[in-house]
């Protein structure tokens, strides 16, 4: 068992390093396991942006119009959100994953391929916004169960605005 002397040698050591200690009320196993969690939904998030973006460029035909404008403010709104994850990652006390090599590995969303037709693009949105959906609500249990507020709350607004514009776009597919 480590000595008392020995343990505030190592907190002063790691203070010295720039590790200071985390003392929020949330163990290092919990905090590991939900910024492990959100750097997944990082991903998803990002993968979901640069996909609108990219169909908000590159969009053409009757619908033009409806959908350049519409996907300018879901990505616009899901630009802001990259930066409430990645600082709440921040704050559980790990590195928030910040280059394409690590968005593509850990994303659930597949890329798309080419220029695809308008209601093709409105298709893969629809499936990209219920895989980031599907990728925050697999976290809840394990910030419900580490009393973990802040990230349940950030977890309900993305669920919230991910199943509204899924809702929306799935509308327009519609007669
Ligand atoms: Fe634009």
């Amino acid at each position: 068992m480590a000595s008392k002397k020995q343990d505030k040698q190592e907190k002063q050591e790691k203070v010295e390093r720039g590790v200071a200690r985390i003392d929020i009320g949330l163990s290092e196993v919990d905090r590991a396991k939900i910024a492990d969690g959100l750097s997944a939904l990082l991903a998803d998030s990002y993968t979901l942006y640069l996909m609108t973006h990219n169909f908000h460029w590159n969009v053409t035909g009757p619908m033009f119009n409806t959908l350049h404008v519409m996907f300018m403010q879901q990505y616009t709104e899901q630009w802001t959100a990259l930066d409430l994850i990645a600082e709440r990652i921040r704050a559980l006390g790990f590195p928030a994953p910040g280059t394409y090599r690590e968005f593509v590995e850990r994303a659930s969303i597949k890329e798309i391929e080419g220029v695809p037709k308008a209601l093709e693009m409105v298709r893969s949105l629809v499936a990209a916004q219920e895989a980031t959906a599907r990728t925050a609500r697999s976290l809840f249990p394990v910030v419900n169960d580490a009393n973990d507020q802040p990230s349940a709350d950030l977890l309900t607004q993305r669920l919230e605005v991910h199943e509204k514009t899924a809702w929306m776009l799935r509308s327009l597919l519609e007669d």
